[in-house]
């Protein structure tokens, strides 16, 4: 072992030891989620590195373990067998002082090559693409010794060098990186290898909107190719054709209208039964002095409608997590009605409301209500201009112009609220 390597191992170690001694005290915050998953303490940002593995899902994530802040960025590493519960496992990978990766683990990916588990991220400053590999079902990764595997950006005016994601297509590897041209927008460096070690830049896969691309994520569903991106503001994709190695995107959408704090930098996986499963980065605390911020949003799943718009809808599976059950059917309110909903209480719920549209008007209901029901986070439907509106934030859902039933499918987890509308938004 090199010192190197050795001075990992104990970085690792003192970084464990800190969210050990801290981690109890967090789960004492009414504001922290209990089914999102989190790192046992402190900071969090991007979902990095989903993958299967020997009958376990991975799924990686930065994480500051000292601070509450962004810094120190390490990936935080936790395991599942139903992508529902999940555990903690110990750091994969921290900065070690004075190398190529001193001030920061930054996001990437995880794949199998040879049969040896190797994660790809960016080690920062400057950005410059590194590998890591593991020998014991991924619990423990081991820096390539010949690091960086990429040191220079293949062009001279770019904004950012980060974020890579790989895929295989007849036994070559391909890898995005996130970046950005100067005065042309943001892009996704394309390169190919055979070992992961000797990289060729090809070309740019694509170039659009935006200063810089941050954690591309690039995969097909059926006969159609997505390409997803952080452009430092709301995440977009658009749905396109792969050709030539070339992305030809068509329109782009967002992803998520919660807005780019609540949701960021998200990550894919192919799951067993050939699901697309995303996960996003929500970032936020709890109460003051509770030493955590940042989750992930639940599961997940894309796939297309027959008319090619993307569903995203939450993983079925998730039901594992009901408890006590309440349900109306077939109910009518008027705004005269007496309110259907009084007496239900919770602080964790899923909210299944299926709506047929009425003649005019608008219905709402509240989440998080004080006793007197003067505060609250609303959610309401407004049929007239077709929008439904969470908390302050507006959501423009035209596709409910033409949709006579609405339905909603909301999942409330303390202070964290995901509502899916319809199956697309
Ligand atoms: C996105 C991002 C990535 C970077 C990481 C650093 O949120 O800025 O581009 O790799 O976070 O934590």
């Amino acid at each position: 072992m090199n010192p190197s390597q050795l001075q990992h191992i104990k970085l690792i170690a003192r970084a464990n030891a800190h969210i050990e001694k801290i981690k109890n005290d967090v789960e004492e915050d009414p504001l922290r989620p209990i089914y999102h998953l989190m790192p046992a303490a402190n900071w969090m940002n991007d979902p990095n590195g989903p993958i299967f593995y020997k009958g376990n899902y991975h799924i990686f994530f930065q994480h500051n373990p000292y601070d509450s802040k962004w810094g120190n960025i390490s990936w935080g590493h936790a395991v599942s067998k139903d992508l529902i519960y999940w555990e903690h496992r110990p750091i994969a990978l921290t900065p070690n002082p004075e190398s190529y990766d001193k001030d920061g683990i930054f996001s990437g990916c995880c794949i199998v090559h040879e049969n040896i588990p190797t994660i790809i991220y960016t080690g920062v400053y400057p950005e410059v693409q590194c590998i890591a590999h593991s020998f014991d079902n991924l619990n423990s990764w081991v820096k390539y010794k010949e690091n960086p595997v990429i040191s220079v950006p293949p062009l001279k005016k770019f904004v950012g060098f980060r974020d890579p994601y790989i895929w295989k297509e007849e036994n070559v590897w391909y890898m995005l990186i996130g970046s950005g041209i100067k005065g042309k927008g943001g892009a996704a460096f394309l390169y190919k290898s055979n070992d992961l070690i000797k990289w060729r830049y090809l070309h740019l896969l694509c170039t659009g909107f935006g200063k810089t691309w941050e954690c591309p994520n690039f995969f097909p569903i059926d006969d159609k190719y997505i390409l997803i991106v952080s452009p430092l503001d709301d995440v977009q994709y658009s749905i396109g054709k792969y050709e030539d190695q070339k992305f030809l995107a068509g329109n782009w959408n967002i992803l998520d209208h919660g807005g780019c704090k609540n949701f960021y930098a998200p990550n894919t996986l192919m799951d067993e039964k050939e699901r697309r499963i995303l996960w996003g980065w929500i970032s936020g605390g709890g109460t003051k002095g509770f030493q955590w911020n940042g989750y992930l949003t639940l599961p997940r799943i894309l796939s297309l409608f027959e008319d090619n718009t993307l569903s995203i809808r939450p993983l079925p599976e998730l039901k594992k997590l009901r408890g006590k059950h309440i349900q109306f059917k077939r109910f009518k309110q008027t705004p005269s009605s007496s309110n259907i909903l009084k007496g239900i209480k919770g602080d964790c719920l899923e909210i299944l409301l299926k709506m047929e549209k009425g003649s005019t008007g608008s219905f709402s209901f509240m989440v998080r209500c004080s006793a007197d029901g003067k505060e609250g986070t609303s959610i309401v439907f407004n049929s007239e201009s077709a929008t439904v509106t969470v908390g302050d934030k507006k959501c423009n859902v035209e596709i409910l112009q033409d949709v006579k039933t609405l339905i909603l499918h909301i999942f409330l987890d303390k202070s964290v609220m995901e509502v899916f509308i319809n199956n697309r938004i």
